[in-house]
């Protein structure tokens, strides 16, 4: 018999969804920001939410990662059902199982890019030598060795990003949620970092979910959820998927 674990094609689901709705009330009126989502995503899959401004990704994905509560439905990680769990658990839950990438670095101006990365160790009670070292494993890891002691304001948006991807993969986490996380870089750049997390999180076998408001950006993905009104209307196996090695000369 086959050991377990070794069969990279065994689908092992990571995230399940079941009937999850977001309702604002603004006013008089209701928003369904979210308005009746399933899905289920993998361990090791890329997944890129996609939809137009408005469709509801930021909703999804700040409910995924346990920042805001359902108005209803269910949200199973890891076995866990988030939406019952109480603030201080979920805040344990944040810390422990997921990483997070934002559009905007969110970079600490007065922390040179180790310290930074270290950042999330911290609140995990790790020995402060053993922190700047995995620190500055993980720089290494996104290419940016030499300027391991730089400032966020003596580094290009490309590089902050990279510090925040070092920093959202530090902690080693499950699942990585990345919101717009190529929004203030140039194409060239977008590229590269997100070439970079594919390869990473393929490598480490974690689950990657990355909103976007960008179809070609989705290009990157294992799978396609396309969002519209808060609904999924689509979810579209990659086949085609950019940036592998079998399409560098295109
Ligand atoms: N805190 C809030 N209060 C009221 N309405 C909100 C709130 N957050 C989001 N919405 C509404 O929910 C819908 C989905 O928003 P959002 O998830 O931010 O979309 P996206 O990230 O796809 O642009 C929009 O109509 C938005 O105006
Ligand atoms: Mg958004």
């Amino acid at each position: 018999m086959a050991c377990e674990g070794q069969n990279t094609n065994e689908k092992v689901p990571v995230i399940e969804v079941k009937g999850l709705y977001k309702i604002y009330r603004v006013g008089e009126n209701k928003v369904y920001a979210l308005n009746g989502v399933d899905f289920t995503m993998n361990r090791g899959e890329f997944c890129a939410i996609v939809g137009p401004s408005g469709s509801g990704k930021s909703t999804l994905l700040n409910m995924l990662a346990g920042l805001e509560k359902p108005s209803k439905g269910q949200i199973v990680i890891a076995g866990k059902h988030i939406e019952k769990l109480k603030e201080d658990q979920l805040v344990a839950f944040r810390r422990q199982r997921v990483g997070f990438i934002f559009q905007s670095y969110n970079l600490l101006s007065t922390m040179n890019a180790v310290e930074n990365v270290a950042l999330p160790l911290s609140f995990r009670g790790e020995d402060r030598k053993i922190r700047l070292k995995k620190a500055k494993k993980y720089l290494k890891m996104v290419g940016l060795e030499k300027v391991e002691d730089h400032m966020p304001n003596q580094m290009s948006g490309g590089q902050q990003q990279r510090v925040g991807i070092a920093r959202a993969l530090v902690v080693h986490p499950e699942i990585i949620f990345a919101d717009e996380p190529t929004g203030n870089l140039d194409s060239k750049t977008t590229m590269e970092v997100l070439k970079l997390m594919q390869k990473i999180v393929r490598e480490q076998n974690q689950t990657l979910v990355m909103v976007t408001h960008d179809n070609h950006l989705a290009t990157y993905a294992d799978r396609i959820f396309h969002i519209i009104d808060g609904k999924i209307f689509k979810i579209e196996e990659n086949h085609r998927r950019a940036g592998g090695e079998e399409d560098e000369n295109v």
